[in-house]
C-alpha cells in the first residue's frame, strides 16, 4: 500500500524521515492516467533507490491555452491500483491540488490557472531563451535549448515543466529521479539543469516503452480514434527505417528527414518537427557520425504524439 500525500509539507516531512533512517529515494514525475511507459520509469527507478515516490499531478503551468489541459485524461484510482501491480509497487504517491500556491491564491484555481497562463514571463522559474541572458550574472543557461524541438512552437512548455520539476524535487528531495526517453527533449533540458544548477540528484533516463504495434504509449493515444491510430503508425516505422537506413550508410540527415516527413505526411499526419540531433547537446546535425536522437512530433487529427529513435553507427 503506498502512503497517499496531497499537502507538500506531508510529502517533504515522510521524505526526510526516509533520508534519516538512511534510505535513498527515487521520484518519478507524472501527470497521471498511467500506463506501462510510466511503470517502467517506476521498475527502473527501484534499480536506483531504496524507496520511490511517484509524483502525479497534471502542471497546468506547461500548458499554453490552445493545449489540451481540460481534456488530459485522468483516473486516480485505475493509476494506484496500477501502480500496486508494479513489482516492489511504490512506497509513496504524491498528489497535489495545486502547485502554484505562490501568488495571490485566495481567488478560485480556474482564476488562478488563468493568471498563471496571462503572466508567463513573471515569477516563472524561467528556462532562458539563446542569447537572452548575458554571462555576466554568472549563470550560463543559454544553451537549456528551450527554443528547439518542443519548445519552438509551445513557448511557455518548458519553463512550466521546470518550473514544476523544480518544486517537485524541492519537495520530494529525492537522490535520484527517473525521466522517460519518450519525451527526449524533456528528459536533456533536466538533465542540463540539474547539472548547471547543481541540484545533486541522479537523473536516468529510461526506454521507450511501445505497444505491441510499435507506437510509443502516451496519456494522450486514448484520444486517437483507430484509423488515426493505424495512420500514426507511420511514426514509429518510419523512425525505424530510418536507423535501419542510416546502418547502412544512408547518413545524410536532410535525406533521411525528407522521407521520414514524407511518409508521416502522406499517412495523413502534420509535422510540427523532423529533427535529428546530436544526443546531449541537441544541436541539429547534417550528417550521422556520432551518436544522434531522430526526434519527431506529429499530429493525427487533434492529438500531437511524439517519438523518437537514439542512432549510434
Ligand atoms: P507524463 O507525460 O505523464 O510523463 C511522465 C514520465 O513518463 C515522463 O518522464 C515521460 O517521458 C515518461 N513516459 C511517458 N510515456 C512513456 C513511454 N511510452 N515510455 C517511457 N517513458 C514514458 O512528462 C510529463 O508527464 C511531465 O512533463 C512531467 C515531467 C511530469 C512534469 O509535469
Amino acid at each position: 500500500e503506498p502512503v497517499i500525500f496531497t499537502e507538500k509539507d506531508e510529502m517533504r516531512k515522510w521524505s526526510r524521515s526516509m533520508r534519516s533512517q538512511g534510505k535513498t529515494i527515487g521520484l518519478v514525475p507524472t501527470m497521471g492516467y498511467l500506463h506501462q511507459g510510466h511503470l517502467s520509469l517506476v521498475e527502473e527507478a527501484h534499480k536506483h533507490a531504496e524507496v520511490v515516490v511517484v509524483s502525479i499531478y497534471v502542471n497546468p503551468g506547461q500548458f499554453s491555452p490552445s493545449e489540451d489541459l481540460s481534456t488530459y485524461p485522468s483516473d486516480f484510482h485505475g493509476d494506484i491500483l496500477k501502480l500496486k501491480s508494479v513489482p516492489r509497487g511504490v512506497d509513496a504517491v504524491f498528489a497535489p491540488k495545486n502547485l502554484y500556491d505562490y501568488r495571490e491564491n485566495k481567488k478560485s484555481e480556474i482564476m488562478l490557472i488563468w493568471k498563471i497562463r496571462i503572466l508567463t514571463r513573471k515569477g516563472w522559474f524561467h528556462v532562458w531563451r539563446r542569447g537572452e541572458w548575458g554571462t555576466k550574472q554568472g549563470l550560463e543557461l543559454r544553451d537549456w535549448r528551450e527554443d528547439i524541438l518542443c519548445g519552438k512552437n509551445r513557448p511557455v512548455f518548458f519553463r512550466g515543466v521546470a518550473t514544476i520539476v523544480t518544486k517537485l524535487f524541492n519537495i520530494v528531495e529525492p537522490d535520484v529521479a527517473v525521466f522517460g526517453k519518450k519525451d527526449y527533449h524533456q528528459w536533456r533540458i533536466i538533465q542540463r539543469m540539474v547539472r548547471d544548477l547543481d541540484f545533486g540528484i541522479e537523473i536516468v533516463g529510461s526506454d521507450i516503452v511501445r505497444d505491441s504495434d510499435g507506437l510509443a504509449l502516451s496519456s494522450r493515444n486514448v484520444h486517437l480514434s483507430p484509423e488515426e491510430r493505424e495512420k500514426a503508425l507511420s511514426i514509429s516505422r518510419s523512425l525505424l527505417k530510418a536507423k535501419s537506413d542510416a546502418k547502412i550508410g544512408l547518413v545524410n540527415c536532410k535525406e533521411l528527414t525528407d522521407t521520414v516527413v514524407q511518409t508521416i505526411t502522406q499517412a495523413g499526419g502534420r509535422i510540427d518537427y523532423a529533427e535529428i540531433v546530436e544526443q546531449e547537446s541537441l544541436e541539429a546535425v547534417e550528417e550521422i557520425k556520432n551518436p544522434v536522437a531522430f526526434c519527431i512530433a506529429a499530429w493525427f487529427g487533434k492529438v500531437r504524439l511524439i517519438d523518437n529513435i537514439e542512432i549510434s553507427i
